[in-house]
């Protein structure tokens, strides 16, 4: 195949994309502005956890289809297809979000382009962005630009790029569609829907996207706030509703709510948007979305405090996990960080375990103490809180663990653990929405 592409930023999308495009069989140029990030790559080792990308990646590397570098002239002139995959965090102070990466990605590939190429956006964006993309690029004769957003979840992020429920790909010219039909053949030739739209739709299915899944999350939470004050069970809820067809079971999994690099700021983001382009009331119930799941960190503090007979100072509290979700290292907006720091900021000694995020934790919340060893985690402490799914909390032994604790007592944030089993190891088990559990 004699097509080049290049893909612009390699964080965990872009490094995703650039390994799974190399794998289709491409050659690939990754650049980042982030030595560090690029000698890792270029060596092998993914920067992040993420199960099954290193061997993608080394096997491309070996294979010579993939390399990694920090210079926009070698990546941009090489390829004749452009992924912009960089970040789009929230603005400090605000909701709306920061496209300050994007614009400088933009402007950084821009001298390099040549008649023909095709810019293609992956990163989620504020409708109207892939226009502002098209203006900024106009001078340039031959240049196109798409928009393809990505849905890869962290955690099962080659399988989602290799296998993907649906691409979507937004386009404003004649090429667009041709080049990335041409780019996906053999996902397309696997049955995965090929939607074509304009730039506002492509921009537009990702964030609602995420604003219908962060809304089923929520919804499921604020049925376990009603849970616990009319003294029912959630999870039987979810799953008496679940079987519905129309509802469906997947996303009603109440517990510490929604957190990680993207649901957050999205629908902040999408609101923000709205406003700015007169929509503003028909996303305001996701305010209250957001409020809900900010709401699940505060009352599993308050549940905390309870149980430890009004305040926290001064125990010993042992968080399992740091991660926003299971089988990912990524922190950003982690339930179980802010509830942890909470909990410190009351007095508490927290002390934090995760399999695999305990470095990145570190880094943004210094101030916890973080362990490794989960045993050593659970060594004296007042209480347990488990606030990520991960599979070694599922299959932590309770009589292990009561062994080394000073006091019995789990909070089960994730609804996941085994109430029985742990109620029979000697400790009291409280689970959010389900006061009688
Ligand atoms: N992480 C996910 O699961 C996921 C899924 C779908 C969509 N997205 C979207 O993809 C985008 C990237 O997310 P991420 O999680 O990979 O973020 P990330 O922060 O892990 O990666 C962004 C990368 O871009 C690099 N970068 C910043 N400025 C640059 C520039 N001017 N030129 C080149 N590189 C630059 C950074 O160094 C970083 O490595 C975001 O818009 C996000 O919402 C992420």
């Amino acid at each position: 195949m004699s097509v080049t592409l290049s893909v612009i930023g390699t964080g965990y999308l872009g490094a995703t994309h650039a390994a799974c495009m190399a794998e289709l069989g491409f050659s690939v140029i990754g650049l980042d502005v982030n030595p560090s990030k690029i000698e890792s790559l270029n060596a092998g080792i993914v920067p992040f956890y993420e199960p099954g990308l290193d061997p993608v990646l080394q096997s491309n590397l070996a294979a010579g289809r993939l390399q990694f570098t920090t210079d926009f002239a070698q990546a941009v002139s090489a390829a004749t297809i452009h992924f912009i995959c960089v970040g789009t965090p929230q603005q400090a102070g605000a909701n709306a979000a920061d496209l300050s990466q994007v614009f400088a990605a933009v402007d950084a590939i821009k001298p390099h382009l040549k008649d023909g190429d095709l810019v293609v956006g992956k990163s989620t964006v504020p409708v109207g962005t892939a226009t502002l993309i098209a203006d900024r690029l106009a001078d340039i004769p031959g240049v196109e630009v798409a928009w393809n957003p990505e849905f890869l979840r962290e955690g099962f992020a080659v399988q989602d790029t290799l296998h993907p429920d649906r691409l979507v790909v937004g386009v404003n010219g004649p090429r667009g569609e041709d080049r990335l039909r041409q780019v996906y053949a053999p996902l397309i030739a696997d049955g995965v829907p090929f939607l074509v739209t304009d730039f506002p739709t492509a921009e537009l299915v990702k964030v609602a996207a995420n604003s219908f899944l962060a809304t089923k999350i929520s919804f499921i939470n604020a049925m376990a706030e009603v849970c616990e004050a009319a003294g029912a069970d959630v999870t039987q809820l979810a799953q008496a509703i679940g079987y519905d067809p129309r509802i469906g079971p997947r996303f009603l999994a109440a517990g510490l709510g929604f957190g990680g690099g993207c649901l957050p700021k999205d629908i902040r983001a999408f609101m923000a948007r709205a406003g700015e382009i007169g929509a503003e009331e028909a996303l305001t119930f996701l305010r209250e979305v957001d409020q809900i799941n900010l709401r699940r960190r505060a009352h599993t503090v308050d549940l905390a405090r309870q149980i430890l007979g009004g305040t926290c100072a001064g125990k010993q509290i042992t968080m399992l996990g740091a991660a926003f979700k299971p089988d990912s290292d990524d922190v950003r907006d982690s339930p179980a960080l802010a509830v942890a720091t909470m909990m410190h900021n009351e007095g508490a000694s927290v002390v934090v375990h995760d399999p695999k995020a305990l470095d990145n934790a570190a880094r943004i919340s210094p101030t916890l103490t973080y362990e490794q060893d989960l045993i050593t985690a659970l060594t004296g402490t007042h209480l347990v809180i488990h606030a990520t799914e991960w599979s070694d909390y599922r299959e932590l032994d309770p009589a292990a663990a009561a062994a080394v604790a000073a006091g019995r007592h789990v909070i089960d944030a994730r609804n996941a653990l085994d109430p029985k089993a742990w109620r029979a190891a000697g400790w009291t088990y409280r689970a959010l929405g389900r006061p009688t559990a």
